[in-house]
């Protein structure tokens, strides 16, 4: 009787022309202002080590390359850097020893590719984009990515980092879990990029959270939560602690804050408002930092607590910044 019922009443809907059809859900935000396309190459990516990163992404471009390879190039430095503790085969190691990492890289296209919990790689992002150019899938995991590197002949690596090895058996002395707010002052690296045609592109890739469990995956290589790329609207990625940015999907919210008319800094704001209320059960011992890029050419940087630093390169100059915090 009541499945009847609910079958009349959305006839009755139907019939006054309000079935909430995708259709019509387009045609509501198509009425908000259209955001004019930036056509002056822009780089914005997480911490210290964007700097370098943004450069690298520059060069790409200065080599015939796109809004894709500008993200992957940007952060294949960072993970180039075997002495960097949080991104790439010099990051601190699960709580088995092993360094597991994490990756992800989204274009103007809407194409997605990530990668986790990948061990035995020096270029989790580059895995990332051959999911993204060769597979008919969004994410591979483990030893099925391990195998697909393989198969593109990505080169193995069994390097490990003797600092970070020394900070893990000193961790293991007492094997507390406890995450360490920024960190070495640096995380994930996380890259926003803009071509000179406008075309928006980003990747996110990191060791992850230091001595984490073995399997465990954060927020970088979760579409949505880590990074997220709408050409025509804009682009977010986060740093810190990924169980809290996953539980948020924290960089869709900040581009689907933009699409609704919130400027990259209000949307950056709000979502780490919303993040910090939705992870209130939590002890108050994390950090998250967050960037937007809009189409426009406009950005946006927020931290839930002071430290967040990004990297932010246009016109020529490449700066780090500090960003504002809530706390
Ligand atoms: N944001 C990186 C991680 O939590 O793994």
């Amino acid at each position: 009787m009541s499945s009847r019922r609910g079958f009349l009443s959305r006839l009755a809907l139907l019939g006054a022309g309000v079935a909430a059809s995708p259709l019509v859900l387009g045609e509501v935000l198509k009425k908000k202002k259209s955001i004019a396309r930036n056509v002056k190459p822009i780089v914005i990516s997480t911490w210290d080590h964007g700097v370098a990163a943004n450069d690298a992404a520059m060069q790409a471009l200065k080599s015939g390359g796109d809004a894709l390879d500008m993200a992957e190039k940007g952060v294949y430095n960072t993970e180039s850097d075997l002495k960097n503790l949080s991104v790439g085969l010099g990051g601190l190691p699960d709580r088995d020893g092993i360094t597991t990492l994490d990756a992800s890289i989204m274009d103007y296209k809407h194409r997605a590719g990530s990668v986790a919990c990948v061990s035995g790689y020096a270029h989790p992002i580059s895995i990332a984009r051959g999911v993204l150019e060769k597979t008919p899938h969004a994410m591979l995991v483990g030893e099925g990515a391990e195998q697909f590197a393989a198969s593109l002949k990505f080169e193995k690596s069994s390097y490990t980092n003797p600092e970070a090895q020394k900070a893990w058996k000193e961790w293991l002395k007492t094997s507390e879990y406890k995450p360490i707010i920024n960190i070495e002052n640096h995380d994930t690296i996380g890259l926003l990029a803009q071509d000179s045609k406008g075309q928006l592109a980003g990747a996110c890739t990191t060791s992850g959270l230091a001595f984490k469990m073995h399997g465990r995956v954060g927020d970088s290589p979760i579409i949505g939560a880590g990074l997220y790329v709408d050409n025509e609207i804009g682009a977010a990625t986060c740093t810190g602690l990924g169980e809290t940015v996953i539980r948020s999907c924290t960089s869709f919210l900040v581009v689907e804050l933009m699409r609704q008319g919130a400027s990259p800094q209000e949307a950056c704001e709000e979502a780490i408002k919303r993040l910090y209320a939705n992870n209130s059960f939590m002890t108050d011992e994390y950090q998250v930092g967050v960037l937007a890029l809009r189409a426009d050419g406009e950005f946006g940087a927020f931290g839930l607590r002071k430290g967040f630093t990004y990297a932010i390169c246009q016109n020529g100059q490449n700066e780090l910044r500090e960003a504002k915090s809530l706390i």
